[in-house]
């Protein structure tokens, strides 16, 4: 989604605001645009649809924008279709047909989020004898900005808070005052937004990395609250427009987190992550071979009381939410219901103190999620963040949270934080398992030691990938790939299924194997590739036989399994083995040959495999 860069300082701005916008890419957007201002000369907006780099080519990479002051925005179009005349920075005044020049009214913007009211303001500025060059919701807030300042001459800070009263919506908000050089104003909502400090400079952006190149000192910005920069100095307010302070946070993760690092890709280095997001995360969980959640400050009291776990989570971690329905309930006998967290919102769930509510999220500002998570909480439930983000807002609002350890993560397609999400979800189940005595102290003992050999397991199947590689040429130009399984292979079918999809763009489905035979069997070709989870003992011949009637039926067979199961070799046409580990885990293993095919896939198809099309990293529009 939309990602916003502001800089003043003693530097030139417009680099900077091109290096963070670059940094924020993998967020997903369609246009870009600058604003910079040279100590009190007009500010200049210049804008490009299209990848960053025209951008940088139309400034001569920000060279010909002098100045010291600017804000910076990638859009990803929600209200208004991607053209120059949407993009942003947008102006409280008139402007010309490209969006771009001098800017002569008092505000200019930036905005993350949507505004859900805009019609109703857009009516009342238009009232005002304000007019409309764009489609954006963004305009509007900008507009509406201007008015308050004009009409109750009041400052800047003013006329943002009394503008946030009227707003209704989500906002990370960065603006710029014709009267107030050197300055930026940001207002944040519900939208990513954080702030940077340093000596005689100042930074906001919508995630660490894009300016963790230049400062460590972070402020987290809150809900409602308003920042004020000049160089060097930073000041918050909060909706009545009084000064606050808020806590400065060094942040301890190395900029080389956020960058390839040798690799050709975001993703691939992040598969490679796997074994240190997975140990980090355990590490972080199991103190003397005992899983120790009390950071989390979850006891065995309350993981005795739930009488029921619902999850709520969009895409991937919805896949680990369906993981961790299986081993929750398989482990600690607890009834668990797993819902995207954009149905669980509209559901009519009955929730209560005894209901734990489980969100998990690896960017913490899902909008969706963040709404079932307040939703799960005006209910009276209990609620508990699985994050990635520090700081994040699922991090800030859940009653409990449980933060995984993958580090900074850009590929879109999410690999080492669902990884590590599975790691988390283990370590909950097999602690609830204790807590409710449905395991017992030795049994738990046995499934901790085996799951800190999961970290070496997910290594050894990364040495592997060159026959995946290999075998990803073979299906290359398939036209549709179905990824089947019972159980908990069931969720790694969806993972697997996603991951394919989304970076390859084949049609790809998951289905559950006993499933398959009510309706989609019918979609199977001569050498359509079928991709069987086999990963669970008690299920392996049921789903073999799923496989071989599609075999029956054209299909090409390709077989996921534990080593040593090498009797599949007789039925399918391809077959990959992963170390053994407890069958709760198996995913953790499984799923890396498929994200290495997925990977694969989307190279040798020549796609852009850490940005895919119409995708984001976080989705904060509901
Ligand atoms: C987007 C990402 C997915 C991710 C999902 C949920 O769609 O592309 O990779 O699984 O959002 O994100 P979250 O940050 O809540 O885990």
């Amino acid at each position: 989604m939309c990602g916003i860069v502001g800089y003043t300082g003693e530097n030139q701005a417009a680099p900077i605001l091109l290096d963070g916008l670059k940094r924020l890419e993998y967020r997903g957007y369609d246009s870009a645009g600058l604003a910079v201002r040279d100590g009190d000369a007009l500010a200049e907006v210049v804008k490009a649809t299209g990848k960053l780099y025209h951008l940088a080519d139309k400034t001569d990479q920000g060279r010909s924008l002098p100045g010291n002051c600017g804000i910076g925005h990638t859009r990803w179009a929600t209200h208004g279709d991607p053209s120059l005349i949407n993009a942003h920075p947008h102006v409280s005044g008139s402007c010309s047909g490209s969006g771009s020049g001098k800017v002569e009214s008092d505000v200019v913007g930036v905005h993350n989020g949507i505004i859900e009211n805009y019609g109703e303001l857009k009516e009342k500025l238009l009232r005002h004898g304000y007019r409309f060059y764009s489609d954006t919701d963004t305009e509007v807030v900008v507009k509406l900005v201007d008015y308050y300042y004009k009409k109750y001459k009041i400052g800047p800070v003013d006329a943002i808070t009394r503008t946030m009263v009227r707003v209704r919506g989500s906002y990370a908000l960065a603006l710029m005052f014709k009267d107030h050089p050197g300055e930026i104003f940001a207002a944040r909502k519900d939208s990513p937004l954080i702030i940077g400090a340093a000596e005689n400079a100042a930074f906001l952006a919508s995630d660490v990395p894009a300016i963790l190149k230049y400062t460590r000192s972070v402020y987290y910005i809150g809900n409602l609250q308003v920042a004020r920069l000049s160089p060097g100095s930073v000041k918050f307010y909060d909706l009545n427009g009084d000064e606050i302070t808020l806590p400065l946070t060094e942040i301890t993760w190395d900029a080389e987190a956020a960058e390839k690092g040798g690799y050709e890709h975001f993703m691939l280095k992040e598969i490679h992550e796997q074994p240190a997001a997975v140990r980090d995360t355990l590490v972080s969980l199991v103190k003397d071979g005992t899983v120790d959640l009390t950071e989390t400050g979850l006891t065995d009291g309350d993981l005795k009381r739930f009488a029921q776990i619902d999850i709520a989570a969009c895409g991937s971690a919805w896949h680990v939410g369906m993981a961790a329905q299986y081993v929750l309930e398989d482990l600690a006998g607890i009834p668990v219901r797993v819902e995207l967290s954009s149905e669980f919102r509209y559901r009519t769930l009955p929730l209560g103190k005894d209901t734990l509510v489980i969100v998990i999220s690896q960017s913490g500002e899902t909008a969706d999620s963040l709404a079932a998570l307040r939703v799960a909480k005006e209910r009276g439930a209990e609620t508990l963040g699985i994050v990635n983000v520090i700081g994040s807002s699922i991090a800030r609002e859940a009653d409990h949270v449980l933060y995984t350890m993958a580090g900074p993560e850009i590929a879109v397609a999410t690999t080492k934080a669902y990884s590590a999400q599975l790691a988390a979800v283990y370590a909950l189940a097999i602690r609830t398992a204790l807590a409710r005595g449905t395991v017992s102290q030795e049994r738990h003992d046995a499934l901790v030691s085996e799951l800190m050999t999961l970290p070496e397991k997910i290594r050894r199947v990364l040495e592997e990938k060159e026959r995946l590689q290999w075998f990803s040429t073979k299906i290359s130009n398939a036209k549709d790939i179905f990824f089947i399984g019972r159980g908990l292979d069931y969720a790694i079918s969806l993972e697997g299924s996603l991951k394919m999809k989304e970076i390859s763009y084949i049609h790809s489905e998951a289905y559950a194997a006993g499933e398959l035979k009510h309706g989609t069997i019918s979609l199977i070709e001569n050498n359509t590739l079928v991709v069987g989870m086999l990963t669970q003992a008690g299920l392996y011949e049921k789903t073999l036989s799923n496989m071989m009637e599609c075999k029956s039926r054209g299909a090409f067979l390709m077989g996921l399994t534990a080593n040593g199961n090498f009797s599949v070799e007789d039925s399918v046409n391809f077959t990959v083995y992963v170390p053994k580990t407890d069958e709760h885990f198996m995913i953790s293993v499984a799923i890396v040959p498929l994200q290495l095919l997925a990977y694969y896939t989307s190279v040798n198809r020549g796609l852009d495999v850490d940005k895919p099309r119409n995708l984001a990293k976080s989705v904060t529009v509901e």
